[in-house]
């Protein structure tokens, strides 16, 4: 284990904050450095605001959830999935811009994704923790609106940051040779390591949430695959100029 590797291996996500603030410098600096990640064709494809109005916070952790911790975080950032500087180009070019593409979508969700988890990572590094917060898809049109955010943008997910005033247990994530293998996909699920996996993750929540039952892993994927989630969400992308060709 390199110092690095432990600390992506305690990770576990924050949601009870102390009241010492994050500092600005600390806060740019972790920004910066994130900015160094890999991006798809140097697409850079993303935007970062911090919400700091308080009016803002509130509504936002009200439509997430409510996820109370997007009120209190000391940092809450919004991370969009931003094509306009490359719309920009092209008119400052003189070049029609091709919008709508699928290819585009994933380009600028996963430069999204990936600058946010380098923030996180270097956030965790420098004794923060923190939260992603998909909750603001619940309604990602008062989110443009709050935030100002047009088209050709879309808010992808929140971050609440700051100092940890909890300490969760890491919680297991499945085997490794369930998720990596050589030359080819897996034939078959083998269904007794689900069952291990699901003995692992009850123990996990008897220890951190003895009232919960039946938090099995399996049980959360079933919940989880067997509802629909976000409907509006096609409509919306589409709206956003991410139309979906
Ligand atoms: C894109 C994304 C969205 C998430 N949205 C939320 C959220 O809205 N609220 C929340 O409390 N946790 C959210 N999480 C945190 C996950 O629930 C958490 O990462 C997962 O359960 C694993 O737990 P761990 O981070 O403690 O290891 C999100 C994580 C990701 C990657």
């Amino acid at each position: 284990m390199t110092p690095f590797l432990e600390i992506m291996s305690a990770h576990r996500s924050i949601r009870k904050f102390t009241d010492r603030p994050v500092d600005a410098y600390l806060l740019t600096s972790l920004i910066t450095a994130a900015q160094c990640t890999s991006t798809s064709h140097h697409v850079q494809a993303y935007t970062i605001i911090q919400v700091t109005d308080p009016d803002n916070r509130q509504k936002i952790s009200d439509m997430a959830g409510p996820q109370p911790w997007v009120a209190q975080a000391p940092v809450f950032l919004v991370f969009c999935a931003d094509l306009t500087r490359l719309v920009s180009a092209c008119r400052n070019r003189n070049v029609d811009p091709e919008t709508g593409w699928t290819e585009q979508l994933l380009v600028a969700t996963v430069d999204t994704a990936l600058l946010a988890q380098s923030l996180m990572l270097g956030a965790e590094s420098a004794g923060l923790g923190g939260v992603f917060i998909g909750g603001i898809r619940n309604d990602p049109d008062l989110v443009c609106d709050l935030l100002h955010i047009p088209e050709h943008a879309f808010p992808v997910f929140g971050m609440c940051l700051g100092y940890p005033d909890d300490d969760p247990a890491p919680k297991p994530r499945l085997p490794l040779n369930m998720v990596f293998h050589q030359d080819r996909f897996p034939e078959t699920i083998d269904d007794r390591e689900m069952a291990a996996y699901d003995g692992i993750i009850r123990a996990y929540y008897e220890k951190r949430a003895p009232k919960l039952t039946d938090r099995t892993w399996t049980r959360q994927m079933a919940d989880f695959t067997g509802q629909v989630i976000r409907p509006h969400m096609k409509a919306f992308i589409r709206k956003k100029g991410f139309s979906i060709k």
